[in-house]
């Protein structure tokens, strides 16, 4: 089965790409160094030729809030074109638990943006909701500095390795579409500031994380369980510990 990866060079598609080829499916990494511009339309009628699903693991290289709105709905409008043209079976992509409880977020407004052009849309789908990613915690940190200290709420979190969600994402991408959502997250709860405090401890990064229940996560204001998934998720196997032992051992960065 041929498959297309929109965003197949980046964290997800690149393990999503591999793990395809490995179960023996033609996988095409689909992206701007590779001549795809989902933002343009550059090179999508070529690689959809033959087609038969489409995985949108793409992101905004800006996360500023008028330019990762229009990345998405641009993208995300351009590639179901295209699919529909080429007569693309099953479109799937890959977006956040609690993607609608966090409409106070210029990034999330963009996510529910995405995903409302994908419900909408004459194509099959199947739209994938993961929880946050262990590589993304350095970054999350970050996003939460306020004078030189990171403010995080103390609030559930059930992050996973992306490891994990591209061998999810084979499962959905393989499967019938759903035409509706799934919810993948890991095996285990936490507190938000704990697991980043944890991490940046295992970086040796200094920066103090301050338990502070009225900051905000991507501008948006959390609550106990906006982060979580529901009961039906699809849990991955790689426990934080684990995931943290390995990626100091192979040096992978953050
Ligand atoms: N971070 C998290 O914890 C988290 C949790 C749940 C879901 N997600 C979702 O996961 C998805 C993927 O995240 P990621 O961290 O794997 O992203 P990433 O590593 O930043 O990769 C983004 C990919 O998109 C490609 N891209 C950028 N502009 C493009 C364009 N105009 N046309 C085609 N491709 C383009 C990039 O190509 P170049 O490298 O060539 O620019 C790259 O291959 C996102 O949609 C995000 O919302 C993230």
């Amino acid at each position: 089965m041929k498959i297309v990866v929109i965003g197949g060079t980046g964290l997800i598609g690149s393990k999503l790409v591999s793990k395809l080829r490995e179960h023996g499916h033609e996988a095409a990494a689909a992206a701007p160094n590779t001549g795809v511009n989902t933002l343009t339309g550059e090179g999508l009628a070529e690689v959809l030729k033959g087609a038969s699903v489409v995985v949108d693991v793409s992101n905004s290289p800006s996360w500023e809030d008028a330019a990762v709105l229009k990345f998405f709905e641009t993208s995300t409008r351009n590639l179901l074109a295209y699919e529909a043209a080429a007569g693309v079976g099953h479109h799937v992509a890959l977006s956040v638990v609690g993607t609608d409880r966090l409409s106070e977020s210029g990034y999330f407004r963009a996510k529910i943006a995405q995903e409302k052009l994908i419900k909408e849309s004459s194509i099959s789908y199947t739209i994938v909701h993961a929880t946050q990613f262990f590589e993304f915690l350095k970054g999350l940190a970050d996003i939460s500095v306020v004078d030189g200290k990171v403010h995080l709420p103390p609030v559930l979190f059930q992050p996973m390795a992306a490891n994990d969600v591209a061998c999810a994402l084979v499962r959905v991408a393989v499967g019938e579409p759903v035409n509706g959502i799934v919810e993948i997250a890991g095996p285990e709860q936490f507190r938000l500031d704990e697991l980043v405090r944890r991490r940046l401890a295992s970086l040796k990064d200094l920066r103090e994380v301050i338990a502070d229940p009225n900051a905000l996560y991507s501008g948006a204001k959390l609550t106990e369980r906006t982060l979580v998934p529901g009961n039906n998720a699809r849990l991955g196997e790689m426990r934080f510990e684990t995931w943290l032992s390995q990626s100091a051992a192979t040096g992978v960065a953050a």
